[in-house]
């Protein structure tokens, strides 16, 4: 066995920022299996009265989801909201040409509402911006959120809905940098219309709040010029910017991968530095924060063939998850608490199926990922304040990075509670990592509870049958006074909690 490498977390009794219970949400747009026999298989054993997965349903609450995304992505861009409302049988039938796909439109936005109130989450609406504009836009949320007395709120009480929806967030268009997109903009098109069609959508109801989307990826040519303009544009009615960005490993690095957070934070560095430049250009009292409403691994599925024949929920990026991409996305979701002074809001992408945590069989169960544990153990104990915290841990290069702490820590206390929660990831791939935590100036009324998630090797991943993956209780550690050593093992996942005072 070799030895343990040492390190050291000192927690500090002050608050560095409040975390945005937004921070924990998901996406679930009309692509592959997300919606048809994802969250809706009518011949389920499982479906409720209104064709929804229930055990879907009950996965997803326990995911603790805040806020889910729809209808899109690429999907929005060439979406007419009003195929999906109404009566089902009159609803048409029509090519999806983001994902070559055939859209029945069983679920639109009365449908999906009533599903994101079931498993008790918010809406976040996506208006399309690629081939509609205005007018679309500001029907929909009067459709959606009006009270009624007028055209388009009458008729969403015709459809059955007598209560507005009351939708406070809403996205203007998907990745308008796109090449790909349908109805791709420049940047000057596109900071234009979305200012318009946000000034029409707020005209509506003032209380919503807009995202403007930002470049698709760090890595496009058109960041952080894109953001730029387009804020400049859109700023006195855009609330937050959105950034997306997805993760590879296909070259099987795994130290390389493990430290792909750091480039997160690199980017949502280079977004806020853009949005607080237009602010200071502008001269102007109001800060843009930051939805980062796409953000996963993504690779495993990357060279499936593009379909040829037009089918409804065929499937589509269907990526299965290891140990390492688990571990990742914890680290990712540390970046994302790190810097919960300035993002508001994030969407792991997506929820069931595509690139997602939650899988399902048709006419089958559904199953965990193994991302999807350390996306549970954030979203139910991430909230609250984030702590000022030192660590000193060894540290490694990789291919891209060239100082890589094996360890990466944050600590979150919810104060109605006392509770203190530490996560944790050690990077290394053959050494357990002997972790020294100080807590001096917060008074520990309790041991330190321990959850491990581990696997034997870093391309282990579940599947319907089993769950090697998955969180493990490990035994009570004491405190010394306000010290304890705990061992966190080689390539792991870790939760260490402890009432405070
Ligand atoms: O999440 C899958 C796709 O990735 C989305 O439709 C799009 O916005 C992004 O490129």
């Amino acid at each position: 066995m070799p030895e343990p490498i040492q390190a050291k977390m000192h927690v500090h009794p002050v608050t560095s920022h409040w975390v945005d219970p937004r921070l924990f949400g998901s996406f679930v747009e009309h692509l592959g299996r997300v919606v048809y026999s994802g969250i809706y298989e009518p011949d389920h054993s499982s479906a409720d009265v209104d064709g929804f997965r229930t055990d879907v349903m009950e996965l997803v609450r326990q995911l603790g989801v805040s806020v889910i995304r729809y209808p899109g992505g690429n999907f929005v861009s060439g979406y007419r909201w009003e195929d999906g409302v109404g009566p089902v049988a009159d609803r048409p039938r029509r090519l999806d040409l983001a994902w070559h796909a055939l859209e029945p439109n069983l679920v639109g936005i009365n449908e999906f509402s009533k599903w994101a109130a079931k498993v008790k989450s918010q809406v976040m609406a996506v208006v399309n911006l690629g081939t509609r504009g205005v007018d679309a836009a500001r029907n929909l949320v009067e459709y959606a959120n009006h009270a009624g007395n007028t055209y388009w709120s009458e008729l969403r009480k015709h459809h059955g809905v007598l209560e507005p929806h009351q939708i406070g967030l809403w996205g203007l268009g998907n990745e308008m940098d796109g090449p790909w997109q349908i109805g791709h903009k420049s940047a000057a098109e596109y900071g234009t219309l979305a200012r318009e069609a946000g000034r029409a959508m707020k005209a509506v109801d003032p209380t919503i709040e807009l995202v403007v989307s930002g470049s698709s990826g760090p890595n496009m040519a058109t960041f952080p010029e894109w953001d730029a303009t387009v804020l400049d544009l859109a700023y006195d009615t855009a609330d937050y910017l959105a950034l997306h960005v997805y993760y590879g490993n296909p070259e099987r690095d795994t130290l390389n991968f493990l430290a792909k957070s750091i480039e997160l934070e690199r980017y949502i560095e280079s977004a806020v530095a853009t949005a607080d430049f237009v602010q200071a250009k502008r001269r102007s009292k109001k800060r843009i924060n930051l939805s980062l409403d796409e953000w996963n691994v993504w690779f495993h599925s990357h060279g499936e063939p593009s379909p040829t024949e037009w089918e409804v929920g065929k499937p589509r990026l269907e990526d299965i998850y290891t140990l390492e991409d688990a571990l990742l996305v914890g680290s990712l979701l540390l970046s994302l608490l790190r810097h919960g002074d300035r993002v508001k809001i994030a969407c792991l992408a997506q929820l069931v199926n595509a690139i997602a945590p939650i899988m399902t069989v048709s006419s089958g169960p559904a199953w965990r990922q193994t991302i999807y544990f350390p996306f549970e153990q954030v979203s139910h104990f991430g909230r609250g304040e984030v702590l000022f915290s030192e660590t000193t841990s060894p540290t490694y290069a990789s291919r891209q990075f060239d100082t890589v702490p094996y360890l990466d820590a944050v600590a979150v206390l919810d104060r109605p509670s006392g509770m203190l929660t530490l996560f944790a990831v050690n990077r290394c791939p053959d050494q357990a990592m002997a972790l020294c935590l100080d807590l001096a100036g917060l008074t520990p009324l309790s041991s330190i509870e321990h959850w491990i998630t581990t696997g034997d090797r870093a391309d282990v991943s579940n599947s319907p049958l089993s769950e090697p993956i998955r969180p493990v209780k490990s035994t009570p550690v004491a405190l010394v006074g306000s010290q304890a050593t705990m061992m966190l093992p080689a390539l792991s996942w870790n939760v260490l909690q402890m009432k405070v005072q």
